[in-house]
């Protein structure tokens, strides 16, 4: 059996750890996740591998990211198989803190996100989530000091808050962005896939169909704006509820309103049943 990589629940026994890594002259990855770990989780485990000599995990739901009508309290909680599947890739370090020791009592500080946490896509339909990322992530950063944090392109708009919000407080780290890992009928893989039925899971696919077919009509020089409205009939039709399907500029995320003015991305966001699905792709 593979080797159970550490876990710890306590800041004191994480920071023994790291020292323990740092007086090696070990370099350290990490990579911030809520568990219920899947394979795209792993795959940037292995990119956090190919760069630093250790890396290190965190698993933690982190309450101030959800509104309350969200799915904190069904959110799937999985420590023992999400250690067992990070033993089985030689994870160095699991960091599991509760709650209370995230956010003792007392805690009265916030990061607050502008630019690319505004533009109107996810923050429009969960105002809330930016800011608990944002500061979950900023405190995940201090107290790992790792020299790498590999996030996910999966959630695009995350990704470029985090980049952003690491550049703005200057933390020595780099943010990588690793490509979206998916099923084979191309459903980005998701926590939240769980909570389909078998009648949504089939459904679900649209979504990362009509990204395809839009970013190649845009590509070919048809009009953003008409390109989208018939994408979001698609995604309405297969009984999905649409939140958003937008063109944004990759890097800003400002509305952007032709293909010169790219480079561009494409974000959707739907509601099917009670599951609510993100996905994103580049023109
Ligand atoms: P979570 O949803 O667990 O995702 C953790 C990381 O895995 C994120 O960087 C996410 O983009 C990435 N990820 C999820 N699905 C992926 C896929 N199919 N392919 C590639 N990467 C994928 O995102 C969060 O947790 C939280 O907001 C967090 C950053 C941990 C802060 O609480």
């Amino acid at each position: 059996m593979a080797k159970r990589p550490t876990v710890v629940h306590t800041i004191t026994a994480l920071r023994r750890a790291i020292a323990a890594y740092r007086k090696a002259g070990d370099t350290v990855a990490l990579v911030p996740t809520m568990g219920a770990l899947h394979r795209g989780h792993l795959a940037l485990v292995r990119a956090g591998q190919q760069r630093a000599d250790r890396v290190v995990v965190s698993i933690f739901v982190n309450p101030t990211q959800f509104a309350p009508h969200e799915d904190f309290g069904s959110y799937p909680r999985t420590l023992k198989s999400d250690v067992a599947a990070l033993a089985d890739i030689k994870a160095d370090l699991v960091w599991a803190p509760s709650a209370a020791v995230m956010y003792p009592q007392g805690f009265a500080t916030r990061v607050a996100p502008e630019g690319a946490a505004l533009a109107g896509l996810e923050d429009k339909f969960r105002p809330h989530f930016f800011g608990g990322v944002a500061t979950v992530v900023a405190k995940l950063f201090t107290q790992v000091t790792p020299d790498y944090a590999m996030f996910g392109q999966k959630d695009y708009q995350q990704l470029r808050v985090v980049t952003q919000m690491a550049r703005d407080l200057d933390l020595p780290l780099k943010v990588v962005g690793m490509p979206t890992v998916r099923e084979k009928d191309g459903l980005a893989l998701s926590s939240r896939n769980v909570y389909l039925s078998e009648l949504e899971r089939g459904h679900a696919p649209v979504l990362v169909r009509t990204l395809k077919d839009s970013a190649t009509r845009i590509k070919a020089g048809e009009p953003i704006e008409m390109v989208l409205e018939e994408g979001r009939a698609k995604i309405t039709q297969a009984e999905f509820a649409l939140d958003y399907l937008e063109a944004r500029h990759a890097l800003t995320l400002a509305t952007v309103a032709a293909l010169k003015s790219g480079p561009i991305r494409l974000l959707v966001a739907a509601k099917i049943g009670k599951t609510r699905l993100i996905d994103n792709l580049a023109v």
